[in-house]
């Protein structure tokens, strides 16, 4: 990742958050039209690149290598996230599942939290009118159950964590937004020059990796079993080291050469005044 590859997305970035801030101004008709043109493009798009990966994929030789050489650079990571091409992991699709049905919960008095995924267990609490043995409280949590199901194929059971046996809650909501799926994350200083920084944002538990200053962001978790990365070293040849069993990953990629197809769950960043930004993909 090099610095003027960030300053690209950077500016892309901003860019996108100011003609978005604009839309504030509009009214409802004027915002739904405006919607309506950023959604067609971003399809018309979508179908372009879904059509390149596909050639680079399946038809050309050497196509995969070039495409895994792309998807290293942080603007097509972004791109290729935005558009659903790169899969998230199911952490991150169960937020979304959940962030979809919130608004229905919410309009009948009841709301519901992601606890944790554990595939092919989902652990949520649910709370105010979707907790409980009434109709309503059973209608709103088959709607939780359904859309998690629906939308995370690794998940085929729903556990209901009661309140005194919830065990580390993902926090929903917190207050670190700077509009367009961007988070604060630590500052470019606090992480070390080949180090492993961990931290959290909207209840995510992430970590940024720095090879001599090249830094990325990744979920805390190992691609083997799952396990937290925080302790995790790099070596100064950029490899990434799981402490738990060994794993070695391309701690700018993520992608793991112990297991090769393998990959932790990046998300895209960007350094704005010393400050890493990170994007939560939707
Ligand atoms: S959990 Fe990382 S190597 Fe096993």
């Amino acid at each position: 990742m090099d610095s003027a590859t960030l300053d690209g997305l950077d500016g892309l970035a901003r860019a996108l958050d100011e003609a978005l801030a604009r839309l504030v101004d509009f009214d409802t008709e004027e915002r739904e039209a405006a919607s309506a043109v950023k959604d067609a493009i971003e399809e018309f798009y979508r179908a372009g690149l879904r059509q390149i990966v596909k050639v680079l994929r399946d038809e050309i030789p050497g196509g995969p290598d070039v495409l895994r050489h792309l998807a290293a650079d942080p603007v097509v990571r972004t791109l290729l996230l935005s558009a659903g091409i790169l899969k998230t992991g199911p952490t991150e699709r169960a937020h979304r599942a959940l962030e979809s049905v919130r608004p229905y919960l919410n309009s009948h008095g009841g709301d519901v939290e992601l606890v944790k995924v554990e595939p092919p267990v989902a652990f949520v609490r649910l709370m105010g009118a979707c907790n409980g043995c009434s109709m309503s409280a059973l209608t709103l949590s088959e709607g939780v159950r359904s859309a998690l199901i629906e939308a995370v194929e690794e998940i085929t059971e729903i556990e209901v964590v009661k309140d005194d046996a919830a065990p580390s809650l993902i926090q929903l909501g917190a207050t670190r937004h700077l509009g367009s799926g961007w988070y604060h994350g630590p500052a470019v200083a606090e992480v070390a020059r080949f180090g492993v920084h961990p931290f959290a944002v909207e209840g995510q538990s992430l970590i940024i990796t720095s090879v001599d200053g090249k830094l990325a962001c990744f979920r805390n978790e190992c691609a083997h079993m799952g396990m937290e990365l925080d302790r995790a070293r790099v070596e100064s040849d950029g490899t990434l080291i799981c402490p738990w069993h060994g794993f070695r990953y391309d701690a700018t990629t993520g992608e793991c050469i112990t297991a090769p197809g393998v990959e932790l769950e990046q998300f895209p960043i960007r350094v704005e005044e010393g400050h890493i930004k990170v994007k939560l993909t939707s």
